[in-house]
């Protein structure tokens, strides 16, 4: 028998939708919305009325590529929370009112379970491995870094997490001092691949445990670039590509330590990583290597599933379908939902 699942995803700015057949990913399409670029950051009314506009096509298209027709789909898998309440209110209007226009099962997701779980999405005749339960993944996208111990699709515990922003915020908002587009993250990546990381350095900060902060070195990096360019006015551009080196190395350096302590601490030797900001290069290749050091066995998500994504949320909804795990149509969005 096939099991065909649509996974739809509207947490933020990208409406996107997926199809997940016995398992594996058949299609997986998004429309991102430019709308928010020359805001500096998204408009939460903006991103609600993108997805309106984007949402039947999106599906349509997950739909057709896929190959299949809407009758073939058993369940629908839709973003429950956290992100912005309009965004979200858009994914489960349309998912409750398919279902009921099917009459097949809903099934609601957790969108930071979702990004742990994109570490199980496999194309169709497609050779990867998965990680074994229970295994340690680090969470780092543009809400949330956390270290997640997970015993199994949907039994995850939180050991630390940041203290204030997260890593992608501290991407974002060193890009924004630099004057680069939002989400800044993708660039500092670019202009970091030209850079020396060792050029500049800034003070790591001493949290005890498992926990992270990122609020010290973003303010450490404004008044450092505010005083550089105070010397000379062509600082960033003449050194862009250093300065986005050495923040970077940094962020990774306070990732990585936290990281590692756990995993000897913990004794862990399966390693995920999830979440927008795992999208990072130097990130995946850092972890890479720290595992080849270690004896880890390393799982990153393929770069087309480490940003937001609706495949991720539809190979949530199959392990929670093959569970039985459905919702009902009083179900409602949440802003926050932990994991
Ligand atoms: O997971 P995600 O797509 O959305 C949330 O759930 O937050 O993560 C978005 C975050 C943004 O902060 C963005 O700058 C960051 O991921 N990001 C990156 C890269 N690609 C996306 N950060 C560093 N390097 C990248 N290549
Ligand atoms: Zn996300």
């Amino acid at each position: 028998m096939i099991t065909t699942i649509l996974g739809i995803e509207t947490s933020c700015d990208d409406t996107a939708a997926a199809i997940v057949e016995n398992g594996y990913i058949i299609s997986n399409k998004i429309a991102n919305q430019e709308v928010h670029r020359s805001y500096g950051g998204v408009i939460p009314e903006l991103a609600s009325r993108a997805h309106q506009q984007n949402i039947i096509p999106v599906v349509e298209q997950a739909i057709a590529e896929a190959g299949i027709t809407k009758k073939d789909i058993n369940a629908i898998a839709f973003t429950r929370g956290p992100g912005l309440i309009g965004a979200l209110l858009v994914g489960t209007s349309f998912a409750k009112g398919l279902s009921l226009a099917l009459n097949i099962p809903l099934i609601e997701v957790n969108h930071l379970q979702a990004h742990i779980l994109s570490n199980f999405i496999i194309k169709k005749n497609e050779q990867k491995s998965i990680p074994k339960f229970p295994f340690l993944c680090l969470l780092v996208s543009g809400g949330h870094t956390q270290l997640v111990v997970v015993r199994d699709f949907m039994e995850m515990e939180i050991i630390g997490q940041t203290l204030d922003d997260a890593a992608g915020e501290a991407f974002d908002k060193c890009a924004k001092v630099l004057g680069l587009p939002y989400p800044g993250g993708p660039f500092i990546d670019k202009y970091a691949k030209k850079g020396e990381p060792n050029t500049y350095h800034f003070s790591k900060p001493d949290i005890k445990n498992y926990d992270f902060s990122f609020s010290g070195l973003k303010t450490a990096f404004l008044y450092f670039i505010r005083d550089k360019i105070n010397e000379d006015k062509y600082f960033i551009k003449d050194n862009l590509n250093n300065i986005c080196a050495s923040i970077q190395n940094s962020i990774i350096d306070i990732l990585l330590d936290k990281l590692i302590k756990v995993s000897i601490e913990k004794d862990f030797k399966e390693i995920a990583i999830a979440g927008g900001v795992s999208a990072n290069s130097e990130l995946r290749q850092r972890v890479f290597s720290e595992g080849k050091k270690r004896k880890w066995k390393v799982y990153i998500p393929d770069f087309e599933y480490s940003t937001d994504n609706a495949a991720m949320i539809a190979i949530t909804g199959y392990y929670k379908y093959l569970n039985n795990e459905y919702t009902n149509q009083y179900i409602t969005p949440v802003a926050r939902l932990k994991i």
